[in-house]
């Protein structure tokens, strides 16, 4: 099937499909839908893509994307960092074992209990968003008798959308030091007076969901500018640089993001020369991919469970679940190829709106979704590319448990998030007085 679905999805002689060889209809009977199954295969692969395209940089895996102590263990088997972006997203790293020094910890606003674990455990990167953040960290290091190893986080005012990107002349953000209007410097001037704090690089990301190589490249020819600026302006040298994540994937059959390799070369190619006309030592570089490490390896499986026609209208496919287990057709207008899974398909497509089942309009899981016109309840679709900020920002709305997740490889089912439970939903619930058995 490939395109935008896992690299050892295919559909049977029956036309059933299969990921990882294990059929849909089996997974759901076994466990359930709305369920994300994930290509193990496909993420392994994607993993080695990145750490092939960037050779010699440092790729961190940023675990927004999809935070679950099996996938971080899958993710740094594959030799990956791992970006957390909370203490939640922290613990989730640390409960999977993976070692204190390959995290770098992101946030706009780290609380000082945050702060202090990252820096008890020690955390290998603290990437420090703000003035206020800047004397937190020296203030929990002095009173832990640590030194914190630091980068800032600068707002190049680098605005880019999916094909193109502009140069703003400055930045309306909430994240970092915006370097327009001479913030960053100011912050690496302070940061180089702390008795607790190492300054060891800069880190910019400019946005998600990025088709061309031009917006990487503009964001790393700003910052080494500003590299060089910091050494001949204020004498201070620092080594390290992050270019952030944001590399675009395919959702639908219209996206064509930059394969990994060709990305890859023209960032590197770009630093190279930069370095040369700025005098620069090449900078230690790291990446940091979320969505383009784990978005394409996942769908999700719902069952089909009623069908509306209005004649001259649109045909309402109602699945499952919805927007509590995808939020991003809702949240970004954003398009996911669907599919039915469980057969063939025996009648010609037709464009049908699929939709959660939500006490919400806006609750839609595909648009013009081109589907079978003998669609029946009981039929499984599956939706593309569900790996990234989908269980990341799954909720309970409607008290709808949040689904499970399985692992598939060579015809082997491993779960790796366990389905919720109706007690679950009512877990953190405390009832003011004795309920009513039932
Ligand atoms: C600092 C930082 N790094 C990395 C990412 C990952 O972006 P993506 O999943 O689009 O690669 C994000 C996304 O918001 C981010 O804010």
């Amino acid at each position: 099937m490939h395109g935008v679905w896992p690299l050892t999805a295919e559909r049977g002689d029956d036309g059933e499909v299969s990921i990882g060889g294990v059929a849909v209809g089996e997974l759901a009977r076994a466990h359930g839908t709305p369920l994300w199954v994930v290509d193990e295969h496909d993420l392994r692969e994607r993993c080695r893509q990145y750490r092939e395209g960037f050779a010699g940089v440092d790729v961190a895996y940023a675990s927004k994307a999809w935070c679950t102590v099996g996938l971080l263990q899958l993710v740094d088997e594959e030799g990956l960092l791992i970006d957390v972006a909370s203490g939640g997203e922290l613990h989730t790293a640390l409960v999977a074992g993976v070692d204190p020094a390959n995290v770098i910890f992101h946030g706009n606003n780290k609380s000082v209990a945050e702060l202090a674990r990252a820096v008890e455990v020690g955390v290998g990167r603290i990437v420090v968003d703000s003035f206020d953040e800047l004397e937190r960290v020296e203030a929990v290091a002095a009173e832990q008798g640590r030194r914190a190893a630091i980068w800032l986080r600068v707002t190049p005012g680098i605005d880019a959308h999916t094909h193109e990107y502009v140069r703003t002349g400055h930045d309306d953000s909430k994240f970092g030091f915006t370097l327009s209007l001479g913030l960053a410097e100011q912050a690496a001037v302070r940061a180089h007076e702390l008795a607790h704090v190492d300054l060891l690089g800069l880190h910019a990301h400019i946005g998600s969901q990025i088709f061309g190589t031009d917006p990487f490249v503009a964001n790393a020819e700003v910052m080494l500018e500003l590299l060089a600026r910091l050494r001949d302006e204020h004498g201070i040298a620092l080594g390290e640089l992050n270019l952030g994540g944001g590399m675009g994937i395919r959702y639908t059959h219209e996206d064509h993001p930059v394969e990994v390799a060709r990305y890859g070369k023209a960032v590197l190619e770009a630093v190279d020369e930069t370095c040369a006309r700025l005098g620069l030592e090449r900078p230690r570089l790291s990446v940091e991919p979320g969505r383009a490490i784990v978005g394409p390896s996942t769908v999700t499986v719902y069952e089909v469970g009623t069908i509306k026609r209005l004649p001259g209208l649109r045909t309402y496919v109602s699945v499952d679940g919805g927007m509590s287990d995808n939020i991003r057709p809702a949240l970004y207008e954003a398009e996911h190829e669907v599919a039915l899974a469980s057969r063939g398909e025996e009648a010609d497509r037709e464009p049908m709106t699929v939709v959660g089942k939500h006490c919400e309009s806006g609750d839609l899981v595909r648009e013009h979704a081109p589907l079978p016109g003998d669609l029946r309840p009981g039929d499984l679709i599956v939706v593309a590319a569900t790996g990234a900020y989908n269980d990341a920002m799954a909720s309970n709305y409607n008290r709808l448990p949040r689904p499970g997740a399985v692992l598939v490889r060579d015809g082997r089912v491993r779960e790796l998030v366990r389905r919720e439970t109706m007690d679950d939903l009512v877990r953190r619930d405390v009832p003011l007085r004795s309920s009513r058995p039932g």
